[in-house]
């Protein structure tokens, strides 16, 4: 199997990470969330990372099923303990994002130009899309060419208004190259997207994503989503488009300092929403 400790604790090891540790991956579980919160309230460190080949009940944002077939994809959840208020945390969520992004957005280089020389392939040939872009639709999706390839699901535990520890759950869409007709034609994933099969070795992938959370969590520590609002608004896949949340419609319009999503309504309002699912449609500018 592509996903074993061993290796995702080697591969965290050549990174010079210093989370994902203590590591456990479980061959089927209820939702990997689940287990890093009952871990969390037990006095889990920071970073320890719970990863499993299949979930029976995986889940996302409002009580979404997440698909979790044994063998393909990466569902993987972290306990994370920054010293921020409870107020403060919403955010860390498009940052958890931001990580993945950068992972997936690697993987696709890499598949483009596998020696990072810039040259083509031998013979032109590639295999998937060229030039797919890793995008994140606020506030906790990572999509590629408008399908989802990840999720990210945030939750914290909190004891009055203290935050005692947060568990960052992600899913990612590895080697799955059918899904059900639910999500057939929303969701991608990296095989999809052309990446060749002896580069979706989920362990190296695990301790990518793990490393990456553990950087953006210690820069949203320090300083918020400050240092990251760059990366994530360059990144933002529903600037210009139409979108709705909830009763609200009009044009995504950006994401303000404090990670709020900005929509601008027909009559040129701009309002920021700071919690919600969105629903998006066509390029209507920029
Ligand atoms: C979403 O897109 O709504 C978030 C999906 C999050 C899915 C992951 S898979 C690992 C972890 N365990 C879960 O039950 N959910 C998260």
């Amino acid at each position: 199997m592509d996903l074993s400790a061993a290796r995702v604790l080697d591969a965290l090891d050549r990174r010079g990470a210093q989370v994902g540790r203590p590591l456990s991956i479980a061959a089927e579980t209820a939702s990997t969330n689940d287990d890093a919160k009952r871990a969390a309230a037990a006095g889990a460190p920071h970073g320890a990372t719970f990863l499993a080949d299949a979930q029976t009940a995986g889940r996302g944002r409002g009580g979404h099923a997440w698909h979790s077939p044994a063998g393909e994809n990466l569902y993987l959840s972290m306990v994370l303990r920054p010293e921020v208020s409870a107020a403060e945390i919403a955010p860390i969520t498009l940052a958890v994002g931001l990580a993945v992004a950068r992972v997936v957005a690697r993987v696709i280089r890499d598949r483009e130009d596998p020696v990072g020389s810039g040259r083509a392939l031998p013979g032109g040939a590639r295999s998937g899309p060229r030039g797919a872009e890793a995008r994140l639709k606020w506030p906790n999706d990572v999509l590629v060419g408008g399908r989802k390839i990840a999720g990210v699901l945030v939750e914290g535990q909190l004891r009055g208004d203290r935050l005692v520890s947060l568990v960052a759950g992600i899913g990612l869409n590895v080697r799955t190259v059918t899904f059900p007709a639910e999500l057939a034609g929303r969701a991608t994933s990296l095989a999809l997207l052309g990446v060749q099969s002896e580069e979706l070795d989920r362990s190296s992938i695990a301790a990518a994503v793990i490393a990456e959370v553990g950087a953006v969590s210690a820069e949203f520590e320090a300083a918020g989503l400050g240092p990251l609002l760059r990366e994530i608004r360059a990144a933002d896949g529903l600037r210009g488009r139409a979108v709705e949340v909830g009763t609200l419609r009009g044009i995504g319009a950006g994401i303000d300092d404090a990670g709020r999503l900005l929509v601008r309504d027909a009559g040129g309002a701009v309002h920021a929403v700071a919690s919600g699912e969105v629903l998006f449609g066509a390029t209507l500018e920029g």
